[in-house]
Parts: structure tokens; C-alpha cells; sequence
């Protein structure tokens, strides 16, 4: 039984997180996982996360209010959203980055998955700020030329800084562009919500507490690159002053209105979904989410627990195996049945 999840934090105000408890280090090639997510990654290089990158979804939601302040509630229902489409339930554990043994089988009984965060179109989706469609090969890498048009749009429409109005164009313009590109595009409800909020995340969560203003704080470019290309605490970082969830995400909603839907029959032919929740059907998320997060999914891996013991004999060898430098393959490579 992993337990209740971790409470608010007692004091949660305004601290320095970039302190001597938690040095950057930067991952070990093969060993650490990392993935989509800025915030996570520079949580475990900082040592807020395991540096592993296998992590409860305890260990997350107090991470993220440690290190960023974020909300307890709304910590909790991210992370235990992607909890439960990209990790274990049977072993408590997650991968913020790809696929291994680390988190126990790797294989389960279709439509289960296991993937860790870089499963797409689970928790992780398309036209993120800086990282590219899954159907372009890499949806989980920094992205160099996706960030230069952070840079732009920042520099055109935010005077200098990422904020409300040039997070607002860059969201509507990374939509625009996997539509026009990606014939695999998916915007629909879980991901239509995910993606207007983690276009607030940096607004919210990168800008230093001292210098905070809530959803109209001013990101600068040098803390941007900080976070999302190193990803690292800059110097001296403090966390938010107080708590915030996606406070704002109304704002890029309603100021660049794009109604939830895919393209169908190639790139380019857009089609909105009724079906899909947004704002003003929020409710109907769980019609969205349930077949997919818990019927399905969930309800497989649990079948999958006989196979549990087998697995982490398995898995006992495969760390064994890699931790001496063997050739067994790297993490997340051999699949279940061939081990
Ligand atoms: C993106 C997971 C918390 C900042 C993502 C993505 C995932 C993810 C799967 C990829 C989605 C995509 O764009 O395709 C999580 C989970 C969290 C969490 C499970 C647990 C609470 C945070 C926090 C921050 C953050 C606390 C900020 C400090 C971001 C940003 C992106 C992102 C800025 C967008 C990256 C981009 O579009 O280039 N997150 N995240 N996340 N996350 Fe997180
Ligand atoms: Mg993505």
C-alpha cells in the first residue's frame, strides 16, 4: 500500500530551492531517465526527484511543491493523471523519461502501458513549445529550433519576455503548425488542457519568486534557456511565493480560441470535435479520460500482476546485468518477451 499522497507543504512561501542540498548534476548517460517535461527534469538533475528518474508519484507531487511551488490539488491530479497512463500502479512507479525494467514489466497486456512520459499521446501529445510531434521521431528532446521561436515570439509579442500575451500567440502557433504539418495531429481533450496549462507552467514556475507577479510575471530569455535547454535551477533560483496551479489559462483560451480536434486524411484537414471536453464542457473530461485512464488501462496492468514476480526476477538481473557494464542492451530496449 503506497499510502495517502504528500499534503500542502507546511510553509509554503518563498524560498531559495537552488541551494547546497540540491547541486545540479547533470544525468549519467544509459542510467538516468529524462524526458517532455522541463519542470521534472530539472527536478531530478537538482535532486528534488531521484536523480534516477524513476519516482514515486509520491515523491513528484512533493517535488513539485517544493521545488515550484506548485499546488498540492492540482499537483496531485497531474501527477496522478500521468501516474496512471504512463506508470505502474503494481510497483509505484514512473519513468519521467522512456520506457525501462526499472519500473517493472515494460510489456503488459495490451491496452495497458508502461511507458513513462515519453509515451505519446498518453499524457505527453502534440505541438509542445519545444519539443516536436511524435510523428517527426523525437517528442521528448529539447528542441533548438522550437525554442528560437520561443525566443521570436517572446521577442514580438512580449516585449523581450515569455507572458501571458506572447504565451497566448506561441500556443495558437504551435497548433497551427502541426496542423499544417502533421497528418497524425491530435488536440482533443486530455491534451487540449495539458497543453494550455504547461503554456502557463513557465510563466508561473521558471520566473524567480522575488521577481513574481502571478500570470503576468515576465520570463526572461536567459531563465527560459536555464530551465527548458539546461535544464537547471539558475543561480540563486527561489520558487514561487505561494502556491499557483494554471492560473491564466483562461486568458490563452479565450485570447486565440481553437476548438479541440485532429487532422483526418492528411495534414492540413482539420476537424473539430464535439465530443471533446473544453472549457465550457469541462465535465465532460471524464468521459474522455475514463475508458482510456482507468476501464482500460488500469483495470489490464492489474491482470497483468501475475505476471509481477516473474518481472522483477527479471528485473533484478537487467540491473544487475547493467550496473556492471554488461551487453545485455540498454534501459528500456529488451522487451518482455525477450528476457
Ligand atoms: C510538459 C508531465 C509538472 C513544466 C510536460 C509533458 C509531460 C509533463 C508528460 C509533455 C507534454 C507535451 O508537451 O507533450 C508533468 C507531470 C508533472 C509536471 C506528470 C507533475 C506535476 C511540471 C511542473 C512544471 C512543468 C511543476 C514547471 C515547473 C512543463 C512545461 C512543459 C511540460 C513548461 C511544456 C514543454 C514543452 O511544451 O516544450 N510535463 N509535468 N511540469 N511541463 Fe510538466
Ligand atoms: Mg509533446
Amino acid at each position: 500500500n503506497p499510502g495517502p499522497p504528500p499534503g500542502p507543504l507546511a510553509d509554503p512561501g518563498l524560498k531559495l530551492v537552488n541551494d547546497a542540498a540540491h547541486p545540479y548534476q547533470a544525468p549519467r548517460p544509459h542510467l538516468d531517465h529524462r524526458g517532455p517535461c522541463p519542470g521534472l527534469n530539472t527536478l531530478a538533475n537538482h535532486g528534488y526527484l531521484p536523480r534516477s528518474g524513476i519516482a514515486t508519484p509520491a515523491q513528484i507531487v512533493q517535488a513539485v511543491m517544493e521545488g515550484f511551488n506548485m499546488e498540492n490539488t492540482f499537483a496531485k491530479f497531474v501527477t496522478y493523471a500521468a501516474f496512471l497512463v504512463d506508470g505502474n500502479p503494481i510497483t509505484n512507479l514512473m519513468s519521467i523519461g522512456g520506457k525501462t525494467w526499472r519500473t517493472g514489466i515494460i510489456e503488459p497486456p495490451p491496452p495497458a502501458t508502461v511507458g513513462g512520459l515519453n509515451t505519446p499521446a498518453m499524457f505527453e501529445g502534440d505541438a509542445s513549445l519545444t519539443r516536436g510531434d511524435f510523428y517527426f521521431g523525437d517528442n521528448h528532446s529539447f528542441n533548438q529550433t522550437l525554442f528560437d521561436q520561443f525566443v521570436e515570439y517572446s521577442n514580438i509579442h512580449g516585449g523581450g519576455f515569455y507572458n501571458l500575451e506572447s504565451a497566448a500567440e506561441l500556443r495558437y502557433r504551435r497548433i497551427q503548425q502541426s496542423f499544417a504539418t502533421n497528418p497524425e495531429m491530435s488536440f482533443v481533450s486530455p491534451r487540449w488542457f495539458v497543453a494550455y496549462a504547461e503554456s502557463m507552467f513557465p510563466i508561473l514556475f521558471f520566473v524567480d519568486g522575488r521577481n513574481h507577479d502571478g500570470p503576468w510575471s515576465n520570463l526572461t530569455m536567459d531563465t527560459a534557456e536555464s530551465f527548458f535547454k539546461d535544464e537547471k535551477f539558475p543561480d540563486d533560483f527561489h520558487r514561487a511565493p505561494a502556491p499557483f496551479s494554471f492560473e491564466g489559462l483562461g486568458y490563452l483560451v479565450t485570447s486565440r480560441p481553437m476548438p479541440p480536434g485532429r487532422n483526418v486524411g492528411g495534414a492540413g484537414n482539420y476537424i473539430p470535435d464535439p465530443n471533446s471536453a473544453d472549457l465550457n464542457s469541462f465535465c465532460k473530461i471524464s468521459m474522455n479520460c475514463d475508458p482510456l485512464f482507468v476501464s482500460n488501462i488500469v483495470r489490464a496492468l492489474v491482470y497483468a500482476s501475475n505476471d509481477v514476480v516473474r518481472a522483477k526476477k527479471t528485473i533484478r538481473r537487467e540491473v544487475t546485468i547493467g550496473e556492471r557494464g554488461g551487453t545485455k542492451g540498454a534501459w528500456g530496449q529488451c522487451s518482455y518477451a525477450a528476457c
